[in-house]
């Protein structure tokens, strides 16, 4: 048990999905998981763990920010044994070719944070997912027909920026970031500084070009591609 997550060790799969919607995780674990257990809900933070094909999964929300995945998932490879973390977020279009409910792979996030450089000195404004993970996740979507976009994403830490109008073209045009979230830059730099394994996909909620909105509804929807996705990578 930790200050923030009062699951007992053991209670928690060596794989999980991290939603940023503690709701969203509760869904999830609903729709796709057999003989679920609610195993964490300090402050709301929902964690259940079940099997998906026979295979334990825990689903945890991370909250949103990069302070607040940062705690948990720190706390899920260190303390619970967790392996692989896969982040399955939304996530703002910087571009034109990624069009709302599409979904996105990160193959690196830059990011102006500095949670790196605070949680042990690392200097670089980019980090990396797991190479291996990332590949078994572009298999599962090729062999489940889903198109998969992989592209650097921007973790920003700030959602509503007064550079927002078109402040975004220059993370496009400086950094060649595609889209932006606001969590897998500190998730990322947990797993490289415990040697575990992290990898984030993203669908397309709102676009920064052509102002598209999605609803929650519709979101719930669309973010079943996402899920099914991560759920078959854990199987294979
Ligand atoms: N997640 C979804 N849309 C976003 C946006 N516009 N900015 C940051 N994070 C997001």
């Amino acid at each position: 048990m930790t200050p923030h997550n009062n699951a007992k060790i053991g209670e928690i799969a060596k794989n999980v999905l991290m939603p940023g919607d503690p709701l969203r995780a509760k869904f999830i674990a609903e729709t796709f998981l057999d003989n679920i257990k609610l195993v964490n809900s300090v402050r709301n933070m929902l964690a259940y763990t079940g099997t998906y094909k026979g295979k334990e999964i825990t689903v945890m929300a991370s909250g949103m920010g990069m302070p607040s995945i940062g705690i948990y998932s720190y706390e899920l490879f260190n303390v619970y044994g967790v392996e692989n973390i896969v982040r399955v977020g939304s996530s703002g279009s910087y571009v034109d070719k990624l069009d709302v409910y599409d979904v996105v792979l990160a193959d690196s996030a830059w990011s102006e944070s500095t949670f790196a450089r605070t949680q042990n000195g690392y200097e670089s404004d980019t980090v990396y997912p797991d190479k291996e993970l990332n590949e078994k996740i572009i298999a599962t979507a090729k062999r489940l027909g889903i198109p998969l976009h992989v592209e650097k994403i921007h973790s920003s830490d700030v959602f509503y920026a007064e550079s927002n109008v078109d402040g975004y073209k220059e993370h496009f045009a400086k950094h060649g970031c595609t889209c932006v979230e606001m969590e897998s830059f500190a998730l990322f730099h947990n797993a490289k500084v415990l040697g575990k394994k992290a990898a984030c996909l993203l669908t397309i909620s709102d676009s920064f070009t052509s102002h598209k909105v999605t609803t929650p509804e519709e979101r719930q929807t669309a973010f079943t591609k996402m899920m099914e996705i991560a759920l078959e990578t854990f199987v294979d």
